[in-house]
């Protein structure tokens, strides 16, 4: 007999911990996690961790031999900027890994004649405004619009929700006689801001790397413009994001890609934001002209009604409340400990 456990890949990253944490007091399924490297240890005692790449077949084929993914969360990626300085090594994690594991849940829902849940965090990154005056002039996008990403990281995510949802759809439809389909879900995230963790290889990171900079006591250069808007969401409500959308009945879902978001800041709010709470924060400004590139293409906000008349989303944390009650404390006792 198989296991049934709900997998989540990339699970040492970013969300992947927090959304283990987050799982782990909601559901009594067993967690399997997969990721390049060990999780932190504070999230031991939650999963049965494995460590190892989803490009790797002779490892899928042997957790497929030992359990039954109810769900799949796939975090694994290589982020915008890093996917810049190695495109095709980006693509195939983002693109190859994605099409693994797809094919891996869509043969798995055909089997056990149940679909199984694939849930997509994919990005801000797929849109791609041409200039900052089209950025000023439609800076609440709908998920149709702008769909021209600029970096190899949004053209591997807006074609991994195609897949997604070919695998949902048509798959197999000719070859089997009452195909069971996956049930593929997807968000596309703003910049991700953590109290606990700093994000490593994406273009949202000025944010974040801004404010735990300052917490540090060290100077920060920031490399985008001042004037540089994008949105940005807490941690928390990211991972709400998740689990709302997979709890959603299928049938109230209209899209399977949906916006959401919590609020938009200018790269000098976000810098009058982390002054307020730390007076003697030095941070500057140094634009990189290809990360400006890349954000300067991304929208100035999302338009994320679809999610909340579809499934309830309701961003918990407004900017105040993210900073206030969420980023400060959390990060004030953190580097605490350390200095
Ligand atoms: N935060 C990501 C990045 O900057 C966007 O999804 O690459």
């Amino acid at each position: 007999m198989r296991k049934k456990v709900i997998l989540i890949t990339g699970a040492s990253g970013e969300i992947g911990v927090a959304l283990v944490r987050a799982l782990a007091g909601r559901t009594d399924k067993l967690l399997l996690t997969l990721d390049l490297h060990a999780l932190p240890a504070e999230v031991h005692s939650l999963t049965t961790h494995v460590e190892g790449s989803i490009l790797d077949e002779h490892l899928l084929a042997r957790l497929v031999s030992e359990y039954e993914f109810d769900t799949i969360y796939h975090l694994a990626a290589l982020l915008s900027t890093r996917g810049e300085y190695t495109p095709e090594i980006a693509h195939r994690v983002n693109v190859e890994g994605t099409l693994a594991l797809l094919k891996l849940a869509a043969d798995q829902s055909q089997w056990r004649g149940r679909p199984v849940q694939f849930i997509f965090p994919s990005s801000i990154a797929v849109y791609g405004l041409p200039d900052l005056q089209r950025k000023a002039e439609f800076s609440r996008v709908r998920e149709w619009d702008w769909n021209y990403p600029t970096t190899m990281y949004g053209c591997n995510k807006q074609y991994c929700e195609m897949l997604g949802t070919y695998y949902s759809r048509h798959y197999r439809q000719l070859a089997a006689e009452r195909p069971v389909m996956l049930d593929f879900r997807s968000v596309r995230f703003p910049g991700l801001i953590s109290a606990f963790t700093v994000p490593s290889g994406g273009t949202s990171d000025y944010g974040p790397e801004m404010l735990h900079a300052a917490a540090k006591g060290e100077p920060y250069a920031c490399f985008v413009r001042q004037d540089t808007q994008i949105p940005f969401m807490a941690m928390p409500d990211a991972v709400t994001a998740l689990l709302d959308l997979a709890a959603a009945p299928r049938q109230t879902l209209s899209r399977l890609v949906y916006n959401v978001t919590s609020f938009s800041l200018t790269a000098t709010e976000f810098r009058q934001r982390v002054l307020q709470a730390f007076p003697a924060a030095e941070i500057t400004f140094e634009p990189d002209s290809r990360r400006q590139g890349i954000v300067d293409s991304w929208p100035a906000d999302l338009e994320d009604k679809a999610a909340r008349r579809d499934w309830g989303w309701q961003p918990q944390y407004d900017v105040a409340r993210a900073f206030d009650e969420y980023l400060l404390p959390n990060i004030r006792s953190r580097y605490a400990v350390v200095i």
